[in-house]
C-alpha cells in the first residue's frame, strides 16, 4: 500500500486573520474526522502563517495527536547568508516545518525557475530534513502537439535524477498538467492515470521497482470535490495537490475524504 496524502496549496491568499480561522476550522474538522483517517494531510499557506499553522496543528492538551503536517510553498536554493527576501530550509525545519513544494509551474512561469534550481532547492530540503513535493508537468501547447512526455521527463531528470537513491525515496511527487491548474478543467481520470503510470515507469528504470512502488504521486489541477473521487480511485494516483479547492475548509475536507474506503 502506499501513502494516501492531500496537500493544500493556499497560494498567495488569505490574511492573518482569514487564515486562521481556516486553519482552526480544518483542525476541528480533521480531529473530528480522526479515527477514519488513514490519509495524510499537509497545509501549505504562505511562509508568514508557517508558526500559525505549525501551532494550530496538534491538540492542545496533547501534542501527539497531528491534526495536519506544515508545509510551505517554496524555499531558497541557498544555505544561508546575504539573499535580501529568501527564505532557507534550515530556517523552515528551525520552525516544524515538514514538507515544501518545488518548481511548481507558476514559480516556473512567473519567477523563471529552472530544473537546475529544482534541483538545488530540493538538495537543501533534504539535507534540512524537509520533504519535497516537485511539481512537474507540461502546458496547453505542450499537450497539443504530444509533447507532454518529453517535457515531464526532462523536467524529472534534470531536476531530481542526480539524487542518490536513498534521497530519491523521500520524494512526493506531483503531476500537475499546467492548463488544468486554475482552469476549471481538469484532466480525466484516464489522462492523468496514463501519466502517473509512466512517471512511475521512469523512476523504476531509474531507481528500480522498490523506489517506483512506494513512490506517492499526486494530481494537481482544478482538483475538486467533484472531480477527486475517480482520480483517487485510479492504480498510480495517490492523492491530490489542491489549490482552489484548499482555500475553504468544506471543499478541502471533502477531497481528503475522497478515497475509496
Ligand atoms: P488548482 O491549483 O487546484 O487551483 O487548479 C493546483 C495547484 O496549482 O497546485
Amino acid at each position: 500500500m502506499r501513502r494516501k496524502i492531500v496537500v493544500g496549496n493556499w497560494k498567495m491568499n488569505k490574511t492573518f486573520p482569514e487564515a486562521e480561522d481556516l486553519l482552526d476550522e480544518l483542525a476541528e474538522r480533521l480531529k473530528e474526522e480522526q479515527d477514519d483517517q488513514d490519509v495524510e494531510v499537509i497545509v501549505c499557506p504562505p511562509f508568514l502563517y508557517a508558526e500559525m499553522a505549525h501551532d494550530l496543528c496538534t491538540d492542545e492538551d496533547d501534542e501527539s495527536q497531528v491534526y495536519y503536517s506544515v508545509g510551505v510553498q517554496d524555499v531558497s536554493e541557498h544555505a544561508q547568508g546575504a539573499y535580501t527576501g529568501e527564505v532557507s530550509a534550515a530556517m523552515l525545519s528551525s520552525m516544524g516545518v515538514e514538507y515544501c513544494i518545488v518548481g511548481h509551474s507558476e514559480r516556473r512561469k512567473y519567477f523563471g525557475e529552472s530544473d537546475a534550481q529544482v534541483s538545488r532547492k530540493v538538495e537543501q530540503l533534504l539535507q534540512n530534513e524537509i520533504t519535497p513535493i516537485v511539481c512537474c508537468g507540461e502546458n496547453a501547447e505542450e499537450r497539443e502537439s504530444g509533447m507532454q512526455f518529453d517535457v515531464i521527463g526532462r523536467q524529472l531528470k534534470e531536476g531530481l535524477f542526480g539524487l542518490k537513491p536513498l534521497d530519491f525515496s523521500r520524494l512526493v511527487i506531483a503531476y500537475e498538467p499546467v492548463w488544468a491548474i486554475g482552469t476549471g478543467k481538469t484532466a480525466t481520470p484516464g489522462q492523468a492515470q496514463e501519466v502517473h503510470a509512466w512517471i512511475r515507469n521512469l523512476v523504476q528504470e531509474q531507481y528500480g521497482k522498490e523506489i517506483a512502488r512506494v513512490l506517492p504521486i499526486l494530481y494537481g489541477g482544478s482538483c475538486n470535490a467533484r472531480t477527486a473521487r475517480d482520480l483517487f480511485a485510479q492504480p498510480d494516483i495517490d492523492g491530490g495537490l489542491i489549490g482552489g479547492a484548499s482555500l475553504n475548509a468544506d471543499d478541502f475536507i471533502a477531497i481528503v475524504n475522497s478515497f475509496e474506503k
